[in-house]
């Protein structure tokens, strides 16, 4: 079952300093219990603002490790790649060894770079808890790239990181850590902005079984969202 904490803002610029100030606490956390933060980064458009705001956060960067929770099959540079939003915004900007950065190689190709990705995540983190997990939520409930109607929502069992050959967002070839992999963390947040995301959210706070309900931590879940129209 999912444990759903519901944080309500009134503006998306709320939502993004609420969100960028309780990543820094997370780190601070991580760095002062274990020496180093591992967090998981969401795509899409949602977090770019999150993270240019991290850009001037009063932290330990070498003390960060950079993960990805899907990734679209485009060339790196792709301005559409979460990867490259997420350095652009940030990643760029900031003293985060580059070794430390893991973008999802899905340039391979959805099952080549699915298969390497699950290995290096198991090398660098050794399939341990992250310390956090970013993500988003789409209009028909999706999150990650785990589209509603799909394969892996009947798959008895699944690898750490999936191939997605037809995703219904384009564009249709992804990667993406599985339900299973994104509930390993100690917190998980998932942030949602705009009026596209009511049904969603709504159906998803009604118990549909819409694949964001499938993240599954322990700690439960905390859903940062903004109704409001002017996001
Ligand atoms: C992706 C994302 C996806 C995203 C949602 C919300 O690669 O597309 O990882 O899961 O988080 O679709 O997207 P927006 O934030 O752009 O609304």
């Amino acid at each position: 079952m999912q444990r759903r904490r519901w944080h309500e803002f009134d503006s998306s610029s709320d939502l993004e300093k609420a969100a960028a100030s309780a990543i820094v606490i997370s780190a601070q956390r991580a760095i002062a219990e274990r020496g180093a933060f591992h967090i998981v980064l969401a795509g899409g458009t949602t977090p770019r603002n999150v993270y240019r705001a991290l850009r001037t956060a009063r932290t330990d960067w070498s003390a960060w490790h950079i993960y990805f929770g899907d990734e679209r099959c485009l060339p790196p540079a792709d301005p559409q790649r979460n990867s490259a939003m997420a350095s652009s915004a940030w990643l760029d900007q900031v003293a985060i060894p580059g070794r430390q950065i893991h973008p999802i190689p899905a340039q391979l190709g959805p099952e080549k770079a699915a298969h390497g990705y699950a290995q290096e995540v198991a090398r660098m983190n050794g399939g341990s808890d992250f310390d956090l997990v970013l993500l988003g939520l789409g209009e028909d409930g999706h999150t990650a790239s785990l589209f509603p109607g799909q394969a892996w929502e009947r798959a008895t069992t699944l690898p750490p990181v999936i191939a997605v050959l037809d995703a219904p967002k384009p564009p249709p070839q992804r990667v993406s850590l599985s339900p299973a992999r994104l509930s390993k963390a100690r917190q998980v947040i998932f942030l949602v902005n705009g009026t596209g995301k009511h049904e969603a959210l709504r159906n998803w706070r009604n118990g549909a079984p819409v694949p964001a309900s499938r993240i599954t931590p322990d700690g439960g879940v905390d859903i940062f969202f903004n109704p409001s129209p002017n996001s």
